[in-house]
């Protein structure tokens, strides 16, 4: 088999669409390896969020061009959201690319590679997929790896949203969603095949259904539907948006045991007139009353966010609010950025009125907020039992498997070597806390009477 090199950059969007690459070409006689000087094929899959993620990239074609020059034979794609935005200026700027593509255009990537080949011709395919549904065909044949016990499901693709700061809308298309059916069979497959947590994933879960469908079904009835399937024994969602936010769904976090108790709900800002100039369109009241609703239906919930600092016109004050927001709602984990202008995304009309230091100063801030409010949380698990989904090994000394328990917590685990598998759920002791991770024992398994 000829060997293909895969890179990614960005969200678990993004990695799903690498999964799938690996699987096309895996039937058009591609294997995967992670030795670039190996390969006959290498693609990157790339992001463009903000500058950072771009800069990372061009950095990586920067070290892969010496390998092209010494094997003209080797095909060099660029695939992604980079590739969307960017399209043929890439080519201009690294010449020795074979092709670039979007997101839209995953489904075709064994027809890129024989263009290739066929041609020797570089190529840019940006165009998105014109049908009204988003469909992941199965495919059929053998398959060259097993899903993990925790599996992703992409449910709906594209965003509607247009956040001012946010390339998304633009890199993704509008919003589609797959059939209900498609996905029951594949969350049957996967739980077969082994899994045992569901993922739902989208830009925004919370809009599936809600235009296109043949069978149209709003997401907390995909929810109860999903977790009807045998085998399913946790169920999550990611990333929802506040405004799209059901009662309903509040009600399937009560109802349903085997969704987890933790919820992604970006903030973003805790300042009104930030959110407005964000196009977040809600108020941090809105936001505050719809916590309140899902508190009181489920208390033990824990909730995390993203945040970003230094948005055009944020003031000292409009920061403090974040800050004071943050610690008043007590986030288990926050993802924060400092704000990078994206062209042709309005918030880039508005001069960047935030200088460089002052936005590195506000995330350091909020990082050391959150790493203290994390660490305080962490302290309320000490001693307790935790329920948790093993993943895979640990990476940490002394300990031999990691997982997660319900609110999404690292769990580094220490028990006897051959008593417990990856897969199974086990309760942990916990002894001690780092950061984000809750470190313990467990007294599970064969070798415990
Ligand atoms: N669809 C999700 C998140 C998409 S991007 C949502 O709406 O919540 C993930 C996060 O990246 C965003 O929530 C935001 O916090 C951050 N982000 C997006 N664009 C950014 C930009 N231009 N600068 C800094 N952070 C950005
Ligand atoms: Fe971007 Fe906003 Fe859509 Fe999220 S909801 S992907 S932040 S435009
Ligand atoms: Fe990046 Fe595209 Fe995801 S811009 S964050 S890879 S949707």
């Amino acid at each position: 088999m000829k060997q293909v090199y895969l890179d990614t950059f960005g969200c678990q969007m993004n990695v799903a669409d690498t999964d799938r690459m690996e699987l096309i070409l895996f039937h058009s006689g591609y294997q995967r390896t992670l030795e670039k000087e190996d390969a006959d094929l290498i693609l990157v899959n790339t992001c463009s969020i903000r500058e950072k993620a771009e800069q990372k990239t061009f950095s990586l074609f920067g070290g892969l061009k010496p390998l092209k020059t010494a094997n003209p034979d080797l095909i060099l794609g660029l695939t992604g959201c980079l590739g969307q935005q960017e399209g043929k200026k890439l080519l201009q700027r690294m010449p020795y690319l074979d092709f670039v593509m979007g997101p839209d255009q995953v489904e075709g990537i064994a027809q890129a590679v024989d263009q290739v080949r066929n041609t020797g011709k570089p190529f840019v395919w940006t165009g998105f997929d014109q049908e009204k549904i988003y469909s992941i065909p199965e495919l059929a044949g053998d398959l060259p790896k097993s899903p993990g016990p925790s599996a992703f499901v992409n449910i709906i693709k594209g965003c509607d949203k247009f956040c001012t700061f946010c390339i998304v809308p633009f890199t993704r298309g509008r919003e589609k969603s797959r059939e209900p059916e498609e996905l029951f069979d594949e969350v049957r497959h996967l739980v077969n095949r082994g899994a045992k947590e569901i993922i739902l994933l989208g830009q925004n879960v919370n809009s599936y259904g809600k235009r296109g469908l043949k069978n149209p079904m709003p997401f907390h009835e995909l929810l109860y539907g999903v977790a009807e399937i045998p085998g399913v024994e946790r169920l999550r969602f990611t990333t929802s948006h506040p405004n799209d936010f059901t009662r309903e769904t509040i009600r399937a976090y009560r109802d349903l045991d085997i969704l987890m108790n933790h919820l992604h709900l970006p903030v973003q800002s805790g300042n009104n007139q930030v959110l407005k100039a964000m196009r977040r369109d809600h108020t941090i009241e809105e936001y505050k009353g719809l916590l309140a609703e899902l508190k009181s239906e489920v208390p033990d919930m824990s909730l995390s966010t993203d945040i970003i600092v230094g948005f055009p016109g944020e003031t000292d004050e409009a920061f403090e609010d974040t800050m004071k927001f943050m610690e008043e709602v007590g986030y288990s984990s926050s993802y924060m950025f400092a704000y990078s202008p994206r062209p042709g995304t309005p918030a880039n009309e508005l001069p960047d009125s935030v200088p460089d230091e002052t936005k590195k100063r506000r995330l350091q801030e909020v990082i050391s907020l959150q790493h203290k409010q994390s660490e305080k949380l962490g302290q309320s698990f000490l001693g307790k039992n935790v329920e948790v989904l093993i993943e895979g090994r640990s990476s940490k000394p002394d300990y031999i498997y990691k997982g997660r328990n319900p609110q999404y917590w690292n769990v580094n685990i220490q028990g006897e070597e051959g008593t417990i598998k990856v897969g199974d759920t086990v309760t942990v002791q916990v002894e001690n806390i780092t950061g984000h991770s809750l470190n313990g024992t467990t007294r599970c398994g064969a070798g415990v009477q």
